[in-house]
């Protein structure tokens, strides 16, 4: 640990200029989005989702996006989980996106709300049969006595659902759809002299675009 403070990279791939970025936000996100897959980053679906806790500290994890739709961002959780409960407390989040492998990083905001349940439905029946039997096995964020007891319960649940073709959705397993009300892309730059344009939606739909200083 001892050279941290020399450990330094140099930001100088890209560049993300007005001129290069789009005028709607979520088509500049499906750009660096697709960029993201192409550079082969490791899971460029992966985020960290920060909430807002009852007491009022943040609270942030890792998860997964699963689709930009409707014009929000959707992942899907168990809705008991500490998440789901800020979440219920405080309906807002930012989500974070780092791709370093292209110096980018990308800070979304604004409302979060349920999906329908036919969206989860949807999702969940497109889940490996594992998974969807995972989702039935956890009580995400609860505190568990072992390993063995998620062990034993994954042997019942799949007992239990042995012949059953269909594993049914479970009523506290589901997805959130956040709606951006701004969006920050962040190329790095030499120097630390980044670039950073935030777009701001207006209450006429308008998005503006402002550049901050790095
Ligand atoms: C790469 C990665 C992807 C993850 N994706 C999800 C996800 O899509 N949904 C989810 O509920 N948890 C996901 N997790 C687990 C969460 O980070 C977290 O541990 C869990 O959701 C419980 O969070 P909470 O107690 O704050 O509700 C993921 C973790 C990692 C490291």
């Amino acid at each position: 640990m001892d050279n941290l403070a020399n450990l330094r990279q140099e930001y100088k791939k890209h560049q993300l200029t007005e001129e290069l970025a789009h005028s709607e936000p979520l088509k500049q996100f499906a750009v660096w989005f697709q960029e993201a897959m192409n550079s082969g980053v490791a899971e460029p679906n992966a985020f960290i989702l920060a909430t807002v806790s009852e007491n009022g500290t943040p609270e942030a994890r890792v998860m997964l996006l699963k689709g930009v739709d409707n014009g929000g961002f959707v992942f899907f959780t168990n809705y008991e989980s500490d998440k789901a409960k800020d979440l219920a407390d405080f309906p807002v989040a930012t989500m974070c996106f780092l791709w370093l492998g292209l110096e980018r990083q990308v800070r979304i905001s604004g409302p979060v709300h349920k999906v329908t349940r036919e969206e989860s439905e949807q999702y969940f029946h497109s889940r490996p049969r594992e998974s969807q039997i995972g989702a039935w096995v956890s009580p995400q964020s609860q505190p568990i006595p072992s390993r063995d007891f998620i062990e034993k319960r994954l042997q019942e649940t799949m007992q239990k659902f042995q012949d059953k073709e269909i594993i049914p959705l479970p009523s506290n397993w589901g997805g959130y759809r956040l709606v951006p009300v701004e969006i920050e892309f962040w190329q790095g730059r030499p120097n630390r002299l980044h670039d950073r344009l935030l777009y701001s939606e207006h209450e006429d739909g308008r998005w503006e675009i402002t550049r901050l200083a790095p």
